[in-house]
C-alpha cells in the first residue's frame, strides 16, 4: 500500500499520480487534501509520514508546490526518510543509498511526464544495504539524541 498526500499546490499532480498508480495496478490510500482549496501542507506531510512510520503503508508519495515544505514536515516524523526529487537519478539513489521511504514532488517544479518517471524510479529501486545501511542507521541515531 502506498500512502499519498498533497496540499492544494500539489493536488493536480497527485491526481495524475493516482491515475498512474491505477494503471500500474498499485494500491494506494489518499490522505488528502481533497480539493484545491488553500490548506496547510504540514498536516498532509504528517499524515502520510505516520502511515509509513506505523507500517500501515510501505511507501509514501507527497506533493506540494515545490515538494520542499511537505517533505520537511514528513521528515519530522521518527523513522521517515523523505526525499524531495525533481529528477530520476536522485529518486533512484534515494532508494538505493538512503532507503528513502517517502518521495516528495513539486507540482510547480516538475511536469507530469517527468513526475511519472520519477515515481517509477522511486518505486522500482531497492535499498542496497551494506555500507549504506550503516549510514542510514547513523541517521536513526540522530533521532534518538
Ligand atoms: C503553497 O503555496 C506552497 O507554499 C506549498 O505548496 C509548498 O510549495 C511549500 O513548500
Amino acid at each position: 500500500m502506498i500512502a499519498i498526500g498533497s496540499d492544494h499546490g500539489g493536488f493536480h499532480l497527485k491526481q495524475e499520480i493516482m491515475k498512474h498508480l491505477d494503471e500500474l495496478g498499485l494500491a494506494y490510500h489518499d490522505y488528502g487534501a481533497y480539493s484545491t482549496e488553500s490548506c496547510d501542507y504540514p498536516a498532509y506531510g504528517e499524515a502520510v509520514a505516520h502511515a509509513v512510520a506505523s507500517g500501515a503503508c510501505e511507501r509514501g508519495i507527497l506533493v506540494c508546490g515545490t515538494g520542499i515544505g511537505i517533505g520537511i514536515a514528513a521528515n519530522k516524523v521518527h523513522g521517515i526518510r523523505c526525499a524531495t526529487c525533481s529528477d530520476c537519478y536522485c529518486a533512484e539513489m534515494s532508494r538505493r543509498h538512503n532507503d528513502a521511504n517517502i518521495l516528495a514532488l513539486g507540482e510547480r517544479v516538475t511536469g507530469v511526464g517527468l513526475a511519472m518517471k520519477i515515481v517509477d524510479a522511486f518505486l522500482n529501486a531497492e535499498f542496497e544495504g551494506g555500507r549504506h545501511a550503516r549510514r542510514v542507521a547513523l541517521i536513526g541515531q540522530i533521532e534518538e539524541k
